[in-house]
């Protein structure tokens, strides 16, 4: 069976945790659709102690404690230009190694 193409979307929990931290106010400041990715509002993602907790498919970026003031960088940097923003990357999910010298 073909798989259909996972349309680019970005999400932004509404559940319990996140709302409590202001993601409302996220999903209001990325709007309903943003360079060609749909935005959704959606369920705990999971990531609760962090929150609130944005999710970018198909790249599956993470961001975490994630404020209204963050959301014009990451749709500039990363939804219009490709580069994740690095500092608002979900440490417990993209993993970095630090090497002392
Ligand atoms: S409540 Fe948002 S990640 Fe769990």
């Amino acid at each position: 069976m073909e798989r259909l193409p996972q349309q680019p979307s970005v999400f932004v929990c509404q559940h319990h945790s996140c709302l409590l931290a202001g993601s409302a106010a996220v999903l209001a400041a990325f709007g309903e659709e943003v360079a060609g990715y749909k935005v959704v509002g959606c369920e705990c993602l999971g990531q609760c102690s962090t929150s609130p907790t944005v999710r970018v498919t198909p790249e599956e970026i993470w961001y975490y404690r994630v404020q209204p003031e963050d959301v014009p960088l990451i749709i500039e940097q990363h939804l219009k230009g490709g580069t994740p923003v690095e500092a608002k990357m979900n440490p417990r999910i993209h993993l970095r190694f630090h090497y002392g010298g």
